[in-house]
């Protein structure tokens, strides 16, 4: 069973309370129906309910009745989650009259929605960008106690066994941070090997990634990967983590054992630590279009409760798939 089948049965089991603020999307519609026709979890849809029902309607979607959908204009909690935005924001100048405004937005009423408890995990980014997806999540809902940072991780199925876990690598952070310093890096560390054991069911082997191997050049670009490294020791001393590795001495056996001898990571890493969001992302494309590879995410981690963003570029597969990861990371968090 392929792993988004085993994700499928897991949320089934536990079904979680998934809001999609992007309630009028089409795509978003036609994942929504699926998700409910197959019982994967339970959807709250965010906006005006005659356009969405008419949409669902021409689009001969039968299951989107069994969705809840709210009016971010007006609804029964309104004045609650204003409330709630003006005590969690009013070090930061939020007043009464902002926070009415923000409320009828539905990427903060969603965000307000999962830490009111109304519900477990958000998916949006089908017509919004990540930087307006991702805002209204870290200043309502925020990290985990203890981490950092929010960063996000990609799990990429590549075309080449011989490497990773079966080919089977998780790449972060390269969607959210970027230019971490060393503690931010360390904590994106922690939170990747959590997500490749929760997510993917795989004991995680880190490999901090640089253009330097264990001292084959001085840079302090390499000094933050060499101290990133030694702070997630100390935050996680079970954790397999060795650094500062080149990507080919991470993962390739023979490179590993030349490049970095006494290393228990080189040659056989399955998460790459990127040292900054743009060898991360650009990493993560180039091996997804010139590799072949499948690149699931951006799985966002770190975060209290789980918040993912979408490309605006998405298929109806695609959001579909997320639901499923966002239910997964809402069990595992509870859990
Ligand atoms: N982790 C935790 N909290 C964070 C993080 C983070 N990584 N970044 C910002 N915050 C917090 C801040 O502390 C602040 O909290 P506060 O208001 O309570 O003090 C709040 O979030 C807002 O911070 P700002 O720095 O003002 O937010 P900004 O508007 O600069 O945006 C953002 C943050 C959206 C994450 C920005 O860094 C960004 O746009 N990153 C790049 C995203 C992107 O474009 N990625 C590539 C595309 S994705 C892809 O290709 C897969």
């Amino acid at each position: 069973m392929n792993l988004i089948n085993k994700m499928v049965q897991r949320a089934k089991a536990d079904k979680q309370r998934i809001v999609l603020p992007e309630g009028t999307d089409e795509r978003t519609l036609r994942a929504a129906d699926k998700i409910l026709s197959d019982e994967v979890s339970k959807i709250i849809l965010l906006g005006n309910p005659l356009e969405i029902e008419e949409k669902a309607q021409q689009m001969g979607l039968t299951n989107i009745g069994k969705a809840y959908i709210i009016d971010p204009k007006e609804h029964i909690k309104k004045r609650e989650y204003i409330e709630l935005l003006v005590e969690l924001r009013k070090n930061k100048g939020m007043t009464p009259e902002k926070a009415s405004k923000l409320v009828e937005d539905p990427l903060y009423l969603s965000c307000l929605m999962i830490k009111n408890g109304d519900a477990d995990g958000e998916i949006a980014g089908a017509q919004n960008t990540t930087g307006d997806v991702l805002r209204p999540a870290l200043q309502i809902i925020k990290t985990l106690p203890g981490v950092k940072v929010v960063s996000g991780a990609f799990i990429m199925y590549t075309q080449t066994p011989q490497y990773g876990e079966d080919g089977v690598l998780l790449f972060a952070d390269c969607a959210v941070m970027p230019n971490p310093n060393a503690k931010e890096l360390a904590s994106i560390a922690v939170s990747s090997a959590k997500t490749m054991q929760s997510l993917v069911g795989v004991e995680p082997k880190v490999a901090m990634l640089s253009f330097s191997t264990k001292g084959s050049a001085e840079h302090e670009m390499v000094d933050k990967v060499r101290e990133a490294t030694a702070i997630a020791k100390e935050i996680s001393p079970q954790l397999m983590i060795d650094g500062e590795l080149q990507a080919d001495a991470a993962i390739v056996p023979e490179v590993g054992k030349s490049k970095a001898p006494d290393s228990a990571i080189a040659g056989k890493a399955n998460v790459l630590v990127f040292p900054t969001l743009e060898s991360g992302n650009i990493g993560y494309k180039l091996v997804q279009r010139l590799g072949n590879a499948q690149a699931i995410g951006p799985v966002l981690q770190g975060m209290a409760a789980p918040v993912n963003d979408l490309s605006r570029g998405c298929s109806v597969e695609d959001i579909y798939n997320m639901v499923v990861i966002t239910a997964n990371q809402a069990i595992g968090l509870k859990n």
